[in-house]
């Protein structure tokens, strides 16, 4: 378990933050670090052209070790949007097939499978939510062999329900489907491989469990990608884009890996120091260990939570970072509002409360979340 680290961000004390599936605060470190990193524009003759490449290098490589890959996998974006599109952009599907999405599934990672299912034919087919919670075991029933495509996150983020990765992955292996995975809601919370799972495509945004700013994702393109067609054809991305004089001499060869597929302006001189700061401080903190940590608090909140009628996943299909609480109540209206009103802050999505602690939190901030609950229900 990892000591509460409140010490690191600038939270009020009064303030209690149980959103980071919405927006992780900024630690001071990774804030140094953009600040330093926004300041070198004051002074553009001191940037040296290997500057475009070292911090992005950087990322690369701190961002491949969530990932379990080769820093040269890793393609820097800007949105899960970016990297879903860069997947959608290289993959087919065609009339007779079909790509499987989940019920609720972030529109990030579902208006461009949409798209293709409607320009090809094929169908989308949706994941119904499992009356037992078990995501898992829905997938993989609905894994047959029309499907061309599955487009799926490691958390399914109304319910908080984790997929098991690794065998959905050898499933789709075994039909010959392709897999595409939003990690956004679990990148940095959750232990994960591509070596294990072997997806086509990954994608996360990082300003949520990566604890990095807006605007700084990645995208793991497998090694059999790497040949694959970019959303943009930036300069950055060519093979000799380092040679700023040369510029003009146009090539057809692309960087190598997966830095094809890097957004335009990847080289931001802000945001990747921000980024990469935040990123190693997770990594020192621990994937597993932020895990156990979170979902220690989770359970504190779930078992108290359960006697004012609000039910989470059973704990074996739940992320541990990530709880979802439903009533059959249904969540009062103006729920969050209040709830804001006392400082503690929490989302609803979907028909869900989304309550998504970090090291920043304490038993106690759990405590104060029930104590305001059971004062709603006018108990
Ligand atoms: C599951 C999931 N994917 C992606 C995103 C962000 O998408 P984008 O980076 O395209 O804005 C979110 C934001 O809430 C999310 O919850």
């Amino acid at each position: 378990m990892i000591p509460c680290q409140r010490h690191l961000f600038d939270i009020p004390d009064d303030v209690i933050y149980l959103n980071c599936g919405y927006m992780s605060p900024l630690m001071k470190p990774a804030l140094e670090a953009g600040t330093i990193g926004l300041a070198r524009k004051q002074h553009p003759w001191e940037l040296t052209p290997d500057q475009f490449f070292t911090g992005s290098e950087e990322f690369r490589a701190v961002a491949s070790r969530f990932l379990d890959c080769p820093a040269d996998c890793v393609a820097i974006v800007p949105a899960a949007s970016y990297g879903v599109a860069t997947a959608a952009r290289n993959l087919t599907a065609r009339k007779g097939q079909s790509i499987l999405v989940l019920a609720e599934q972030f529109p990030s990672h579902y208006y461009p499978w949409h798209r293709i299912a409607q320009e090809s034919g094929a169908q989308l087919k949706v994941v119904a939510w499992p009356d037992d919670g078990d995501w898992t075991s829905a997938v993989l029933s609905d894994l047959s062999d029309d499907v061309a495509i599955a487009a799926l996150p490691h958390v399914q983020w109304t319910s908080g329900g984790q997929l098991d990765l690794v065998r959905i992955g050898e499933a789709c292996r075994r039909i010959g489907a392709a897999l595409v995975l939003d990690l956004t809601q679990s990148l940095g919370a959750l232990p994960f491989s591509v070596r294990e799972v072997q997806p086509d495509f990954a994608v996360a945004a990082n300003y949520k469990w990566l604890m990095g700013p807006y605007t700084t994702g990645l995208l793991y393109g497998a090694p059999k990608w790497h040949g694959g067609r970019p959303l943009e054809e930036n300069w950055i991305a060519r093979a000799n884009a380092s040679d700023f004089a040369s510029l003009i001499l146009y090539t057809e060869n692309y960087a190598e890996g997966a830095r094809r597929f890097d957004m335009g302006e990847r080289s931001n001189f802000a945001l990747l120091p921000a980024a990469t700061r935040a990123m190693r401080q997770v990594l020192e903190w621990g994937v597993a260990q932020i895990s156990e940590t979170t979902g220690a608090l989770n359970c504190q909140l779930a078992e108290a939570a359960a006697e004012l009628g609000f039910l989470a996943l059973p704990e074996k299909f739940r992320a541990p970072h990530y709880l979802g609480l439903r009533s059959s109540a249904g969540i009062p209206s103006g729920l969050p509002e209040a709830l804001a009103r006392q400082k503690v802050f929490v989302s609803v999505r979907g028909s869900t409360v989304r309550v998504t602690p970090h090291v920043y939190n304490s038993p106690a901030d759990i405590e104060r979340l029930i104590s305001c609950l059971w004062q709603m229900a006018g108990r």
